[in-house]
Order: C-alpha cells, then sequence, then structure tokens
C-alpha cells in the first residue's frame, strides 16, 4: 500500500493526502498510516467531515479509546469526544474546556501513571488570527542535547503533578471535583525513554506539569528542567500547524510536546478531541508509577 504523504514546511510533519476520514479504512491503508505515525509523530488530514462517532470510529483503529479524566469537557453525545472551545452555552456555563487564550508547552496526560498517549483534534470552528498549535519534537530533541545535558538526566525519573498543571489553566478550568482529584495524584516517569522497535530515546517531560527530578534538591531539578525546555522547543524542532476548517491532526504524546498560541477571545474556537492509548509495542510510552 502506498501512502500518499508530503513534508509540512521541512518539518517533521506530515500531511497525508487522499483519505477521507469518514470512510471504513482498509487494514493496508490503516497499517500505513500507523507507521507513519508512530516515525513522524504529526499527522495532518484537511478536508475531512466528521460526525463525533466517526471521529471516535477512526480514532479507535489504533488504540483502546480512552475517557479522559476531565469527564466535564467531554460531548454530552459522544463520551469518547472531549470539547477544546471557547464557546458557552445559553446559561453561561462552559462549552468543553481549554478553550481560551494561550495554552504553555505540555505533553496531554503526562499526570498519569498509564498516559493514553495518542491524541486526534479536528477544527470545526476557528478564530481569524491566531490559536495555531506547535509540536516539538522530543526524541529529535534528545538527539541533539550537549553530552552534558544527557548525563544529567539519563535514568532519571521526573515527578509530575496535576495540581501544578491546574494552577496555570484559566480560572473556569481549575474547578475539579473530588473524584478528579483522586483520580490525579503526582507520578514519576523516566526523563529519558526508549522507542521499543529502534530502541530511539526522546525526552518526556511537561513544562506545565513537572514539577521536580528525584534524588535532586528543588532548586537543581528547576533549573535542569528550564534549561531543557529551553533547547527541546527551539524553532528546529517545532512544527506549527495553522489551522483550516476541517483539518484533523493526529500527535503521538509519547515524544511531542504542544502548544497554542493566543487568540482573540471573543472570536470563537470548536475543536473535538479524542485520546488513545496507544500500544507500547510501537510507539514511545512513559512508563510511569505513583510517587513516593
Ligand atoms: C490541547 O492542548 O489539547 C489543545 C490544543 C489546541 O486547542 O490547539
Amino acid at each position: 500500500m502506498q501512502l500518499e504523504s508530503r513534508e509540512i514546511d521541512g518539518s517533521f510533519a506530515r500531511e497525508v493526502v487522499g483519505v477521507r476520514l469518514w470512510e471504513p479504512q482498509d487494514e493496508a491503508t490503516l497499517a500505513a498510516i500507523r507507521e507513519l505515525w508512530a516515525r513522524c509523530g504529526v499527522l495532518v488530514f484537511r478536508r475531512q467531515i466528521l460526525a463525533e462517532e466517526e471521529l471516535a470510529a477512526f480514532s479507535a483503529r489504533f488504540g483502546k479509546p480512552e475517557r479522559i479524566a476531565r469527564s466535564d469537557w467531554a460531548s454530552p453525545t459522544c463520551a469518547e469526544i472531549t470539547i477544546i472551545s471557547n464557546l458557552k452555552n445559553p446559561d453561561g456555563t462552559a462549552i468543553g474546556g481549554l478553550g481560551q487564550g494561550e495554552l504553555e508547552w505540555h505533553t496531554d496526560q503526562s499526570y498519569i501513571a498509564s498516559p493514553a498517549t495518542g491524541a486526534m483534534l479536528y477544527a470545526l470552528e476557528l478564530p481569524r488570527e491566531g490559536g495555531a498549535t506547535s509540536w516539538a519534537n522530543l526524541h529529535r530533541a534528545y538527539e541533539g542535547l550537549p553530552d552534558r545535558l544527557k548525563a544529567a538526566i539519563d535514568g532519571k525519573l521526573g515527578i509530575f503533578s496535576y495540581a501544578k498543571r491546574l494552577s496555570g489553566y484559566q480560572s473556569n478550568d481549575q474547578a475539579i471535583t473530588d473524584e478528579i482529584r483522586r483520580k490525579t495524584p503526582d507520578v514519576t516517569h523516566p526523563l529519558v525513554h526508549r522507542h521499543p522497535q529502534s530502541g530511539a530515546k526522546a525526552l518526556y517531560f511537561d513544562p506545565t506539569t513537572t514539577v521536580g527530578i528525584v534524588g535532586l534538591p528543588e532548586k537543581d531539578s528547576a533549573a535542569l528542567l528550564a534549561e531543557i525546555a529551553a533547547f527541546a522547543t527551539q524553532p528546529r524542532f517545532v512544527y506549527r500547524h495553522r489551522w483550516q476548517v476541517g483539518d484533523v491532526v493526529m500527535w503521538d504524546n509519547g515524544f511531542l510536546l504542544h502548544r497554542r498560541d493566543d487568540f482573540e477571545p471573543s472570536q470563537r474556537r470548536y475543536l473535538k478531541r479524542t485520546t488513545i492509548a496507544l500500544p507500547r509495542e510501537r510507539h514511545f510510552v512513559p512508563t510511569g508509577a505513583l510517587a513516593a
């Protein structure tokens, strides 16, 4: 099967051409997309028109669909779909979450011991300007890292805290139930992990969520994590996606950070996301544990 795809802006991301995601895909096409996704991390499909069930069904071809801890952001009609939007219901309550303004570099679910690392985002309404999403490739960043920094983090565990993540959210996204709090204790993950097939290494950390490194004083951890974040998010490791309505972007949180540019709050932005537990035998998947 020859899947047609092309490089975007000379980056690691690729646009897949000629695949209509609302149609059932044959096994050869799916196998080719799986291989490309595991290798490149970000795949873009333009001009898609998908019902929620179709987006969920396509996502499920890559791993187990995950209902994220924030059930308050789920679509009322399809629990596997998370709404990312600044729109409001007539009574003023938010439709979905993470809708406002800039989002700092992060990786989804890093605060979970066994994160579901696959994600798809489907754009339905977009602001006229701003709101682009960028991804930083943590495999390429690790490869480029000076030996001094590699030695400082190889074999070390990062500590990841949902409380830290929440503190960076807009105020309406900060309120959580006791159940969500119970589901999100601090966890640890190796700061460097290996691809199961190639053995290649990638960084795994999250500037919005990693609060320290096991065995290092707080000040030293903070300085090291800040240095690594500045290195890994240089433009040479980053793909910046300028959204068009109908885009579906799928990405692998196992070796990518992402962030979103600010945009004018009065303009509507409405996207639908799925979260997928990707198979460990094909993808970088962190091996976490509860923090001591
Ligand atoms: C996200 O971080 O999942 C949302 C990204 C975006 O809204 O572009």
